[in-house]
């Protein structure tokens, strides 16, 4: 096969070409649209743009014709081909240019440029869908003013919608209608959206703070407008909580968001026109969950917080992706935490980094938060962009606290409103505006891998001194076998042996002694830096050994090894004043445990639980005057994931039986308490979406999933009760959750109930399809083949594939079943999605990534179908990049 392009940071150059407006009309048609585009187009001011040919992206377009200044241009004056149309010689002033494509959204499967979505039209343009519609210079350096006349059939698609404001509407002879849209704020093409359809809308207003009346409006199906009043919710908590937090304001008088049945990602932030995933707007207590509003609530916010930190000021390239996500990340995260629990919010955030994004940091598709290269920009938009960049940011704000942070990002609006920058430049901001010291701090941006961080301690009782040394290593990662030490913030504090925080002075290097304080109060969490491979601090005046905590609130994006004792650990559990690192006091205390019970499952030993780990977790289910969603935090086993990335050889059908053991061997200890906990925490009100009452929620269905393990009738009497008595779906779906972890005649009916109940829901009965795929059954590769072939089952819509196809690849057991089943069953969908969906398929392959993290027997079955793929004629790139960078 012709092996695809690859693209470097180092080859950026400046465009030789400006536009600075678009004009676009699309006339759509059921058999095909017709689009018009006239762009004003200015050479750049240099020398090497003076003989530079203009040079504009396109793919799959057919052209019409092509006119500059008013007049055709003939054959010979310009040049097409797959991708490009070149003007060789254009005019040396302004000029006008204008192009006519004709396209297909109906036959368009990949969900990129303009297609249609159960009858209506829409786009999706991020990264690269642009140039799908009509040529122009698809790169998000190119910002430019739009107005879009857009044409459609009065009856099939009476709402037309683009960016910005509506300037005009009207109908037109046939039946027709148009509408005008016109954004006045300059944006890149990604950031381009039109929808046409037949839609309704909710609609609210918001009053910003300087007085600005803004409407706004969720569009979907009519039948959907009920299950709105959530999203609607969290979008004026989203934009209120932006005025209050960074002093941002929405800047147009309207925002219109559309949820739309068929899309490969989350959701877009389209400029004013946010185009969602129906999964991440329709929400209502019978048919979502909590998680499904927790959801819901932090993308609203995303794509709302992407008005600026995306929008009004963008990347200048694909490879500074993570200054637009990473950033709006971090803003969704600090947004759920303030509605929500902070701590807990942590919990979740630091979970997902560690069960997916160290993984990938860790193998054949580790990157840096900035890549220095890639194929398909889409296989980019990954767990180390999102996440990592997101604790990059995060780590501004643990060393310039909250004050200092939003100072550099005012610098950062100040100098960069309307600009295509780069990490750099959002760097230099937040270390100007405080006059700051980062040290090696860009780093971060350049150096893939998650540095290992080892800590010791020891404490001289004659001299009062308690001494903390560090040492720090990167590991290897593709293309970077060497690294640099890290800046790495470690905040931290030592406890005295009551459990209280103690005052901290620390001698610093040149020999002084600094007492640690903030306005008076001495502190008693402190933020080390750690530059060196090699680094010693020493606390004076430390009246008696203390148990140090360390990396509080999980400060920096590390693996951190140190020398506590199980002791100190259980003490750490019971006494942390940083709940975060009470949290993860447990866990280390889980791992620990966990790794020592495979190595005792590889030996045919049997499994003890250590009674200390069952009374810790005892005294945390019992303790009411703790949060009950930490409580669930704490009782929650590190996931499967984080603890094959934590072995030598991964072993997923030793982590799965551990864990299975430890599940059961815990409830069955607890069972008295886990079955109170249920009692006294049944919901009796009706649903509300807050804080208490979701925690309540889940602290019961926890205990119901452990109980149910036991398979004994009073506990799976319980279960079913909860499921026949559930009054939404949060209720609803933990019971059946818990009902079918064992197999059996309870299992198929309790399934086949739910899907007869919901069958008429696509969205709950995507639920039903995960949960049958992620099974740990053996064998249940056939019961998910049989699901493919199930009425309610389409490879062409993403949300069914992710849960289908996804679920599977989630089980440790089935998709890494010793006969290879799993690894062939993916590699054949592969082949066969790959067709229609590239982007989707791409997400999917990624499951074999891992691959050489496993025996010997799993990395033939896997490296076999790996080879197969790669073998296999006219794979698309995106399927490319990944399985030839898995295999190098
Ligand atoms: N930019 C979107 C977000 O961060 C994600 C996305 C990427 C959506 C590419 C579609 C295509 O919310
Ligand atoms: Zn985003």
């Amino acid at each position: 096969m012709d092996v695809p392009k690859e693209y470097f940071l180092k080859d950026y150059k400046k465009p030789s070409y400006y536009c600075d407006t678009v004009e676009l009309k699309f006339v759509l048609n059921e058999d095909k649209t017709h689009v018009y585009s006239k762009i004003s187009v200015i050479r750049a001011d240099n020398e090497a743009s003076a003989s530079s040919p203009l040079v504009l992206d396109g793919s799959d377009l057919k052209l019409i014709s092509v006119d500059v200044n008013g007049k055709q241009l003939n054959e010979g004056d310009f040049y097409v081909d797959s991708c490009h149309l070149t003007l060789p010689s254009p005019p040396t002033g302004k000029f006008t240019l204008e192009i006519v494509t004709e396209i297909y959204p109906q036959d368009n499967v990949s969900l990129e440029g303009l297609y249609k979505s159960s009858g209506n039209f829409s786009t999706q343009c991020e990264a690269e869908g642009f140039r799908k519609i009509t040529f122009f210079q698809d790169r998000p350096d190119i910002m430019a003013k739009y107005t879009v006349r857009v044409e459609a059939d009065k009856t099939k698609y009476p709402v037309l919608l683009s960016n910005g404001n509506l300037i005009g509407q009207g109908d037109i002879e046939g039946g027709r209608h148009f509408a005008v849209w016109e954004d006045p704020i300059k944006k890149p093409s990604y950031l381009f959206a039109l929808v046409a359809g037949r839609l309704e809308s909710r609609d609210d207003t918001f009053v910003t703070r300087s007085g600005r009346k803004v409407t706004l409006r969720i569009y979907t199906p009519s039948e959907d407008l009920p299950k709105t009043t959530h999203a609607m919710h969290s979008l004026k908590a989203a934009m209120k909580w932006d005025e209050d937090v960074f002093g941002l304001e929405y800047d147009l008088d309207l925002y219109n968001i559309v949820a739309v049945p068929d899309f490969n990602m989350g959701a877009m932030e389209n400029k004013s026109l946010n185009i969602f995933n129906s999964k991440l707007v329709l929400a209502s207590p019978e048919t979502a969950t909590d998680a499904d509003y927790a959801a819901i609530l932090s993308v609203i916010g995303h794509e709302y917080f992407h008005n600026w930190t995306g929008n009004r000021v963008t990347c200048r390239d694909w490879f500074q992706l993570s200054l637009n996500e990473g950033l709006t990340v971090f803003r969704d995260q600090e947004f759920s935490s303030d509605m929500g629990s902070r701590t807990v919010k942590r919990i979740a955030d630091v979970s997902k980094l560690r069960n997916y994004q160290y993984a990938e940091d860790s193998g054949p598709m580790a990157h840096p938060v900035k890549p220095h290269s890639y194929i398909k920009i889409e296989t980019l938009c990954t767990v180390t962009v999102y996440e990592k960049g997101a604790e990059v940011v995060r780590m501004y704000k643990t060393l310039l606290g909250s004050q200092g942070f939003r100072k550099g990002m005012d610098l950062y609006f100040e100098r960069h409103d309307g600009q295509a920058v780069t990490c750099e430049d959002f760097y230099a901001a937040m270390k100007d505006a405080n006059n700051a010291d980062f040290a090696n701090f860009l780093l971060w941006y350049s150096q893939a891998g998650t540095p290992v961080v080892k800590a010791t301690s020891s404490y001289d009782a004659e001299k009062h001194t308690f001494t903390l040394k560090f040492s720090q290593e990167v590991p290897p990662t593709p293309g970077q076998p060497v690294k640099e030490p890290m800046f790495i913030p470690v905040a931290m504090g030592l406890l005295d042996s009551h459990g209280n925080d103690m005052p901290l002075s620390l001698v610093s290097h040149d020999g002084k002694l600094e007492t640690l304080t903030v306005g008076g109060q001495a502190v008693h969490t402190t933020v080390l830096r750690v530059t060196k491979k090699e680094e010693e601090f020493v606390f004076s005046e430390v009246s008696e050994k203390p148990v140090p905590s360390l990396l509080r609130g999980f400060s920096a994006p590390v693996r951190l090894e140190s020398d506590l004792s199980d002791n100190d650990i259980f003490f750490l559990l019971a006494h942390d004043s940083d709940e975060f690192n009470r949290w993860e006091a447990g866990q280390i205390l889980a791992r620990k445990l966990m790794l020592s019970l495979v190595a005792h499952f590889q030996q045919n030993k049997p499994l003890l639980l250590n009674p200390k780990f069952v009374q810790g977790l005892k005294t945390i289910l019992c303790d009411n005057t703790l949060d009950k969603e930490f409580i669930v935090k704490a009782m929650t086993l590190p996931g499967v994931g984080e603890m094959m990335d934590m072995m030598e050889v991964a072993d997923p059908d030793a982590v799965h039986a551990v864990r299975t053991f430890i599940r059961k061997e815990l409830a069955l200890q607890l069972k008295t308490d886990f079955l109170r906990t249920v009692q006294e925490n049944k919901s009796s009100e009706q649903y509300e979406f807050n804080h208490l009452n979701m925690a309540r929620r889940a602290l019961k269905n926890i205990s119901l999933a452990y109980l149910a393990s036991l398979e004994d009738p009073e506990c799976t009497e319980l279960a079913l009760n909860e499921y026949k008595t559930a009054s939404n779906m949060t209720d609803e779906f933990a019971a059946l959750v818990a009902i079918t972890q064992n197999p059996g005649k309870h299992h198929d009916q309790v399934l086949a109930h739910f899907y007869n109940k919901w069958k008429h829901d696509f969205l709950v009965v995507n639920k039903w399809f995960a949960l049958q795929a992620m099974s740990d059954v053996p064998g249940n590769v056939e019961n998910v083949m049989k699901l493919l072939d199930h009425p309610a089952f389409d490879l062409r819509n993403p949300n069914k594939v992710y849960s289908l196809i996804g679920g599977f690849c989630a089980s440790p057991v089935n998709f890494h079943a010793k006969d290879g089943s799993g690894y062939k069953f993916l590699a054949d969908l592969v082949l066969q999605l790959d067709k229609t969906n590239p982007q989707v398929t791409s997400r999917m392959v990624s499951a074999f990534s891992g691959w050489r993290r496993y025996d010997e027997t799993r990395q033939k079955l896997a490296k076999a179908q790996l080879e197969m793929i790669m073998s296999t004629n006219g794979i698309s790139a995106n399927v490319f990049e990944i399985v030839s960078k898995s295999l190098a």
